[in-house]
């Protein structure tokens, strides 16, 4: 299973999304490639936010390695599945989308939790530390029932 974690810059949220969930495929054994992107340019080759990357390191994930790179057209074929943090970045990529099968493909992470809720993961950029931990318990929460998900798919 190929998977893509979408937001704005790719260096606060989905950074925290890929770095997850390659955390939980690993310690549950499944064959998971994750990646993650940004659909805005702001912040291409950059390492993720300090918050960020302080965040994951209390629960021992380091995102440190990874660069932010901007969605691309091809992303639609390169991944199976596509989690958007908020309905912004949704319509972003839905908008690049050339069939129905790459707009099956996106949907918005929370909704792995609350389905057909379509709700947002809120941007932390401009606010506080909290707002890391609130949307990294967010995105802990949904990668779990991503990958409980996964594995009830594959038994
Ligand atoms: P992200 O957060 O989409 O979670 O990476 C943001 C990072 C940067 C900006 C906005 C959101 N920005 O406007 O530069």
């Amino acid at each position: 299973m190929r998977i893509l974690m979408v937001c704005l810059g790719n260096i606060c949220r989905s950074p925290l999304a890929e770095g997850i969930m390659k955390d939980k495929a690993e310690k549950s054994g499944l064959e998971v490639v994750a990646d993650s992107a940004g659909t805005a340019a702001y912040h291409v080759g950059e390492p993720p936010d300090q918050r960020s990357m302080e965040v994951a390191k209390k629960h021992n994930i380091d995102i440190s390695n990874q660069r932010a790179r901007q969605f691309e057209v091809r992303d639609f074929d390169a991944f199976d599945r596509i989690y958007v943090m908020d309905k912004n970045n949704y319509e972003d990529v839905i908008a690049l989308a050339t069939s129905t099968e790459d707009v099956e493909k996106v949907d918005l992470i929370l909704n792995a939790v609350n389905p057909g809720e379509n709700r947002s993961v809120p941007d932390p950029y401009y606010g506080g530390k909290d707002g890391f931990d609130k949307v990294y318990s967010m995105l802990e929460e949904s990668c779990s029932a991503i990958v409980e998900n996964l594995k009830k798919e594959t038994t």
